[in-house]
């Protein structure tokens, strides 16, 4: 059985300002995942040095932080059963020139610079990333999905 785990999504400027909100987010919650979380915000220097420390020193780096701090994220924090790759899988490839048919990049995106969504790439990097964004008080999970329930419910059998 795959464990349940949180992973971090962010629907960059250019998805923000395309007006694709509705549209990436309906693709997690028709996957079943749980929204525990969900903010639009401003992000500081400081919140994307340490997003993105591990690309400091490499040439794209200045623009990319340029680039998030732009105009507004929508953040969020999800739930679900292998959720770190299921998302990453919905998300596709980070270059949308190799994303796959279908994924949000391949559909919504045409470079690397403007791929229109981030989502972490390991149960570390999500706990991590969450971090810098949400106090635990802002993430509600409190309630079950119906996936929760009849996985709940299977166990039991
Ligand atoms: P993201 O998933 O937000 O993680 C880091 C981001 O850096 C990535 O999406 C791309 O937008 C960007 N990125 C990664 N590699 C490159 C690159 N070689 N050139 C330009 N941008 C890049």
């Amino acid at each position: 059985m795959l464990a349940e785990e949180r992973t971090f999504i962010a629907i960059k400027p250019d998805g923000v300002q395309r007006g694709l909100i509705g549209e990436i987010i309906t693709r997690f919650e028709k996957k079943g995942y749980k929204m525990l979380a969900m903010k639009l915000i401003q992000v500081s220097e400081k919140q994307a040095a340490d997003h993105y420390a591990e690309h400091q020193g490499k040439p794209f780096y200045p623009r990319l932080v340029s680039y998030i701090t732009s105009g507004p994220v929508l953040a969020m924090v999800v739930k679900g059963y292998g959720v770190v790759e299921g998302v990453r899988h919905l998300v596709g490839a980070t270059n949308p020139m190799n994303a796959d048919v279908g994924t949000i990049r391949a559909d919504y995106a045409q470079m690397m610079e403007f791929n229109v969504v981030h989502a972490s790439d390991s149960v570390a990097s999500a706990e991590r990333e969450i971090a810098i964004y949400f106090n635990e008080d802002e993430i509600l999970d409190t309630w079950k999905t119906k996936t929760e329930e009849l996985i709940e419910e299977d166990e039991l059998l």
